[in-house]
């Protein structure tokens, strides 16, 4: 498994990581955020969402999921985050959430067994380091080729 750590100053880095995943990320990735409260993942959505023209988001803290519709590929949000009771997990068809034709960011993703997600994946890590965050990115299964990790990392490089 390739990893890279990736160290984000302000919340404008974090939305550019998340900009800079979904442009890199092939229909049906599935992108799982992980981090305490207020680590930034739902920042990090917004800025792939804004990369692929969906306009702003709300937090789907009170719904499980969120879908865009109308951006340039479908993106699909979810915040488990509220579901606490590991039966309510068991029930739930995660892949009924999981677009085929765009991406997947799941907000609180070890709500529910590690074996529940796809092998092909990217993990994002975030951590709080004093007022700044420090995201560690990991690719998993067919990603691991297809993405190349120094893509990533060239937050402010044109994408071409
Ligand atoms: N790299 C960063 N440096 C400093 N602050 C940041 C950074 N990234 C995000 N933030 C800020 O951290 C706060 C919390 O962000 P956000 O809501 O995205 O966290 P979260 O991980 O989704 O939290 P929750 O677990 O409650 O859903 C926001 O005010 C956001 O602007
Ligand atoms: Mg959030």
């Amino acid at each position: 498994m390739g990893h890279i750590t990736i160290s984000l100053p302000d919340p404008e880095a974090t939305r550019a990581l998340g900009a800079r995943i979904a442009q890199l990320s092939p229909p049906g990735t599935v992108i799982l955020l992980s981090g305490p409260l207020g680590a930034g993942k739902t920042t990090l959505v917004e800025g792939a969402a804004q990369a692929l023209h969906a306009g702003r988001t709300a937090s789907p803290t009170f719904v499980i999921a969120h879908s865009y519709t109308g951006a340039a590929m479908r993106i699909s949000h979810l915040d488990l985050y509220r579901i606490e009771d590991p039966r309510d997990i068991e029930d739930l068809d995660l892949s009924a959430y999981i677009a085929a034709d765009g991406i997947t960011l799941v907000e609180w993703p070890e709500r529910a067994a590690a074996e529940r997600w796809p092998e092909d994946r990217i993990e994002v890590d975030l951590r709080l380091t004093g007022e700044a965050r420090e995201a560690r990115v990991t690719m998993f299964g067919a990603l691991e080729t297809a993405i190349a990790l120094a893509d990533i990392r060239a937050l402010s490089d044109p994408l071409v």
